[in-house]
C-alpha cells in the first residue's frame, strides 16, 4: 500500500490515507488492519488499527490513530510515498444485516474507540438507517471528526471537562437525555461498553473490543476474553478472529 497523506487531525491523533488493491476487500464495516510499523525487527508485532473510510473507487483507505506507544509513533513518522505493509481486512466486523431500513441505530464511542464508526454510520445511512451518534472525548484538544459525524447524523459530543458539548461522560449524556434507539453499535474502553450495557439495556446491541493483540489471526491466544456466564471457567472467545465485534451477551464485559 502507499501512504497518501498522514498528518495530526487531534492531540496525539493522526489521519493517515493510504491507497493499493487490498482495499477493494475492505467492505465490512469494524474489521481492522495488522499493520507493520517499522523495517526493523523491533517491534516486531504488528499494531492492529480498525478501518475508519474506505472509497471502493479510488481505492483508497483512511485510519486514525493516536500515537502513543513505541509502534503507532513510528507510524506517525511514515511520510506520503512510503509503502506500507497491511495485512487485512481482518476480524468479523459490524453486522448491518442487523438493523433495516427505517430504524434508528445509536453509536456511541469512546476515544480512539471512534474510528471504526465512522464507516459503520456511512454504510447505515446509504441504507436508510436514521443514525445518532455520541463521541466522548476527554478534552476539546483530544476531539476529531466530530464535523463528519455531524454530515451523517444526529451528533452528540461530551468531554470530561466540559471545554467541548456536554460534561460527562458519553454515560451521563445518555442517563440526562435518554436517546431513543432500536440498535445500539459501540466500541471504545470495556469499562465504558460496560456502563452503557447496564445503563441502556438494549435489545440488540454489538461492542466491539480493542484488546491487545500479537498473531490477529487467531494462532497466539494473545487476544482471549472470557465468555458470559461461562459457569466451567474455561470458556473464552479470540476478540481477532471471533471479533472485534461481539453481539451483546457473548463477552464478559
Ligand atoms: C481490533 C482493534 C482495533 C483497533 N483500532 C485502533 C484504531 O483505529 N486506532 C488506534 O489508535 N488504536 C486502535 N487500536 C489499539 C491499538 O492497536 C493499540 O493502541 C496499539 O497497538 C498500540 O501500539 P503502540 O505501539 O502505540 O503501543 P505499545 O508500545 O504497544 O503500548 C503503548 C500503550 O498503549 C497501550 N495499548 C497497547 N495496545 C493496546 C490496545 N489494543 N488497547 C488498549 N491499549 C493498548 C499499552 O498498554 C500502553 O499503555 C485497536 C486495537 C484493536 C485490537
Ligand atoms: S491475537 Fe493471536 S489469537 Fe488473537
Amino acid at each position: 500500500m502507499t501512504i497518501v497523506h498522514n498528518r495530526q487531525i487531534a492531540n496525539q491523533i493522526f489521519e493517515m490515507t493510504f491507497t493499493g488493491e487490498l482495499v477493494s476487500k475492505m467492505t465490512e464495516p469494524g474489521q481492522f488492519l495488522h499493520i507493520r510499523v517499522g523495517d526493523q525487527v523491533i517491534p516486531l508485532l504488528r499494531r492492529p488499527i480498525s478501518i475508519c473510510d474506505v472509497d471502493l473507487e479510488e481505492k483508497r483507505c483512511t485510519i486514525l490513530y493516536r500515537a502513543e506507544g513505541e509502534g503507532t509513533k513510528l507510524l506517525s513518522n511514515k511520510r506520503v510515498g512510503d509503502s506500507l505493509d497491511v495485512l487485512g481486512p481482518l476480524g468479523n466486523g459490524f453486522p448491518l444485516h442487523s438493523v433495516v431500513e427505517g430504524e434508528t441505530a445509536i453509536l456511541i464511542g469512546g476515544g480512539i474507540g471512534i474510528p471504526p464508526l465512522y464507516y459503520l454510520s456511512k454504510q447505515l445511512v446509504q441504507r436508510n438507517v436514521r443514525v445518532k451518534h455520541i463521541l466522548g472525548f476527554a478534552t476539546r484538544k483530544d476531539a476529531f471528526y466530530v464535523n463528519k459525524f455531524e454530515q451523517l447524523g444526529e451528533t452528540a459530543v461530551t468531554t470530561i471537562d466540559g471545554s467541548l458539548g456536554y460534561q460527562g461522560f458519553v454515560t451521563d449524556y445518555v442517563n440526562h437525555e435518554n436517546p431513543a434507539f432500536d440498535v445500539l453499535f459501540t466500541c471504545g474502553p470495556t469499562q465504558m461498553m460496560k456502563a452503557i450495557e447496564e445503563q441502556m439495556n438494549p435489545n440488540r446491541g454489538y461492542y466491539s473490543f480493542e484488546e491487545r493483540m500479537g498473531c490477529g489471526i487467531g494462532a497466539c491466544f494473545a487476544c482471549v476474553c472470557p465468555v458470559k456466564n461461562d459457569s466451567t471457567g474455561h470458556e473464552y472467545r479470540k476478540v481477532c478472529s471471533d471479533g472485534p465485534v461481539f453481539p451483546q451477551g457473548v463477552i464478559q464485559l
